[in-house]
């Protein structure tokens, strides 16, 4: 079962001795069959001391022998049937009994095996211990449940204090040097990590937990715990000081000392110089790790549609100036408030091909947006479910409409923006001409084609954008006559055209213009867009 080999006998009996739980000794041994470290640890020390007092007896067995369970149930009777004996190096080791300790104490092996049991191992701090078992699982699973998290899979995760790697190449080099002679070959790089072993143990239990849910590798849904053991956080330290270069303060780190820049300092630092600074091998913690709250966290979905605006007096995205709110929504808040409520998500980010000013209407088949959905508790809908999600944002405002609503994958979403600026985009503006409109203003202007514009940019946007000379393409034009001072002119232009700026002229920063085109003052009053001509999303026959 352990399938352990006789070379691994002195390596066993080192780390037992140095307190090392029977979990990590499977871990130092390279026993890499999961099912070895979810027997209870108990079970497995039982094992271990077994495998190693054979020898001691001075009768080698066949290793095989040990690898069957029923040939060592003494664990189950231990406190009354003959102890195996002590070798002699680990009674130096042991504990003094306690004076007036419960009845076992008249049983070497029951005194040596409660005192193993319940002390905290010097390289996991516990990790391997109590906290893999059935109430951490119970804790994981219920954090999942009071979120309601809706999932197929979900992959473990787990926060270990960088500690443990110090710890781990204290035991190693305790093992490494005491048993040079006999050449032991315990290559570091080939132990299980704390961390695999770990997930090894919990994920049946956490599965079982959860109504057989499968928990694997890798999943959109990841659980986490973190563990901190506070009273060991100094052993860290002293690498500070060997490896100054290893620990850069970062901003969002809370400490320097994180396991990539401790995995980092012991790679460098000698053994002679390791051995000077710290304890080989470690010292024993008096007490567990604590676990901090389990974090449930799923991968961003996103979602995309297409979006109407009908009014004159909404910002695309909240109008913030000084902190304080101008305008009491936005384009995305009412779009966004439906989506986040039925998929239950912590937050989104909404971006959408090119934007309108907050008096500018869009109207047609609508402008193309797409949301990433943080954290969504719920990560699916059906075609009716996504229709009626569309009703109700239908319904919340007058202000706007989406259609086309749908999931789509991250990289779907980068094609909205790519080529936006070869995209064409279609407008109706309501112009206002100083000078009486005569038939042939309105000829002219229907006869432009592929207009080119030299467009500095904008006054109103120089606050957040560059200066810089853009040139745009107007590719057709027509007038539509309305008063002797008003027509609507339609423009079919490339994206990114400054339409306000073509009319009035930005005091004569958008050349050519309106005004110059037509020998007299033109202004702008109403503009709508009337078609971004992007084909994303795809769209979704009613
Ligand atoms: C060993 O222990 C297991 C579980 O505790 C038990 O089911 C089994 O019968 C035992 N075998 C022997 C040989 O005592
Ligand atoms: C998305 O939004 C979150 C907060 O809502 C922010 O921290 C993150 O940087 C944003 N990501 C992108 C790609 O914009
Ligand atoms: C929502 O409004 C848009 C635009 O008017 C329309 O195309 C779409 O069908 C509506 N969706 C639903 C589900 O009513
Ligand atoms: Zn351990």
């Amino acid at each position: 079962m352990l399938s352990l080999k006789e070379k691994d006998k002195p390596i066993i009996k080192k780390l037992l001795s140095a307190g090392c739980c029977a979990r990590c000794v499977l871990r130092f041994c390279c026993v890499s069959v999961q099912a070895a470290y979810r027997r209870p640890h108990q079970e497995t020390l039982k094992e271990l001391q077994a495998f190693i007092s054979d020898t001691e007896n001075g009768k080698p067995q066949d290793p095989k022998a040990v690898e069957s369970t029923e040939e060592n149930n003494k664990s189950h009777d231990a406190a009354g049937s003959e102890p195996p004996d002590d070798p002699p190096s680990k009674r130096a080791k042991l504990e003094p009994i306690v004076a007036g300790a419960p009845s076992e104490e008249d049983s070497a092996a029951g005194v040596r095996l409660k005192d193993e049991e319940s002390s905290v191992c010097v390289v996991c701090l516990g990790i391997l211990q109590e906290l893999c078992g059935t109430t951490q699982a119970v804790k994981m699973a219920d954090a999942v449940k009071a979120e309601k998290y809706e999932f197929d899979t979900l992959v473990l995760s787990v926060s270990l204090p960088a500690q443990l790697c110090v710890r781990e190449h204290s035991c190693w080099l305790h093992v490494k040097n005491q048993l040079r002679e006999k050449s032991a070959a315990v290559d570091k790089e080939d132990f299980i990590q704390v961390k695999e072993a770990f997930k090894w143990i919990l994920q049946g239990l956490v599965s079982k937990e959860l109504g057989g849910i499968a928990v694997v590798t890798r999943s959109l849904f990841e659980v986490g715990v973190e563990f901190t053991h506070p009273e060991t956080d100094v052993d860290c330290h002293f690498l500070a000081s060997t490896c100054p270069d290893c620990f850069k303060a970062t901003k969002n780190k809370q400490s320097v000392f994180t396991r990539m820049a401790v995995v980092k300092a012991l790679e460098k630092i000698s053994e002679a110089k390791f051995l000077k600074h710290y304890p080989c091998p470690p010292v024993k913690p008096t007490s567990s790790c604590s676990s901090q709250d389990v974090q449930c966290l799923h991968v961003s979905i996103f979602v995309a549609g297409r979006y109407n605006k009908f009014c004159r007096n909404l910002p695309q995205t909240p109008w913030l100036i000084d902190g304080e709110r101008r305008m009491e929504s936005s384009v995305e808040e009412l779009i966004a408030a439906p989506i986040l409520s039925s998929f239950r998500a912590d937050g989104f980010n909404f971006s959408s091909s090119g934007r309108e000013d907050v008096d500018v209407r869009t109207l047609g088949n609508g402008r193309p947006f797409a949301m990433e959905l943080l954290n969504p508790h719920r990560s699916r809908l059906s075609k009716v479910e996504m229709k009626q999600l569309q009703e109700t944002i239908n319904a919340s405002s007058d202000k706007i409409r989406v259609r086309d609503l749908q999931i789509v994958t991250r990289e779907a979403m980068s094609r909205m923006k790519e080529g936006e600026e070869e995209k064409t985009k279609s407008y109706t503006a309501l112009i206002w001409t100083l000078k009486p409109i005569e038939r042939d203003d309105i000829t002219f202007i229907d006869d432009i084609k592929d207009l080119t514009l030299d467009q500095k940019t904008p006054l109103r946007v120089l606050h957040r954008r560059a200066l810089a000379v853009r040139q745009r393409v107007i590719h057709s034009m027509n007038a539509r006559f309305l008063d002797s001072h008003h027509f609507y002119l339609g423009l079919k232009t490339q994206a990114g055209t400054y339409i306000k700026e073509f009319v009035h002229g930005d005091f004569g920063r958008t050349k050519p213009n309106l005004c110059e085109l037509l020998k007299t003052d033109t202004d702008i009053l109403e503009l709508d867009v009337e078609s971004v001509d992007v084909d994303w999303p795809p769209s979704i026959p009613e």
